[in-house]
């Protein structure tokens, strides 16, 4: 996917660093998806009013490296809600910094992380009942009308 999600939010923005590096001297793949399971649990919290564990994730395909110095992005959105999960699409992309055109962003990965709401003792919780709204409002960019309407009337999709 090289387009940005519609309705996502950018979660997470850091830069990558030397100690991220893999022996070819690119950033580990690894690092991204830590920074992806970050900014996933950044929403799932929000959504779930509480604590999360990530409990699965969907195929993960790099189309490009990424290289120290380049500002990682994570933009997200929450795609599914049941009972006590959510499931949130995020996407990597990043601005080469210190490389080439500084003003590309390039598309990097994206992967759907399922969530499951947790109580104090790490087991399953059902979301909260107002989660329907926070849905729609997290869904939907800031300032927009449709993210008050659907907000309202608890809408989610
Ligand atoms: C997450 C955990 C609390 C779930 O407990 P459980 O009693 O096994 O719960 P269930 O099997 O009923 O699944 C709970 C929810 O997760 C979803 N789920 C479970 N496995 C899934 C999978 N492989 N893919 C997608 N969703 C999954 C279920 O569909 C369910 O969603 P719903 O309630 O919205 O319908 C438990 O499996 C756990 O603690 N796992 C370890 C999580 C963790 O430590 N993560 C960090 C890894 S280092």
């Amino acid at each position: 996917m090289s387009e940005q999600l519609t309705n996502s939010q950018l979660l997470l923005r850091t830069v990558a660093m030397p100690a991220d590096t893999n022996a070819n001297g690119d950033i580990f793949g690894g690092w991204i998806m830590s920074q992806m399971d970050l900014a996933g649990g950044i929403l799932a919290k929000k959504v779930s009013q509480g604590r999360t564990v990530t409990v699965a994730v969907d195929q993960i395909v790099f189309h490009r490296p990424v290289q120290v110095g380049d500002v990682v992005c994570c933009h997200g959105r929450v795609v599914r809600s049941g009972t006590t999960s959510v499931t949130i699409e995020l996407q990597i992309w990043v601005n080469p910094i210190l490389r080439d055109d500084e003003h590309q962003r390039l598309n990097v990965t994206s992967a759907n992380f399922v969530y499951v709401a947790i109580d104090d003792h790490g087991q399953k919780r059902p979301l909260p009942r107002e989660n329907q709204g926070l849905l729609a409002h997290a869904q939907l960019p800031a300032g927009s009308d449709e993210k008050q309407a659907s907000a309202s009337q608890g809408k989610a999709s």
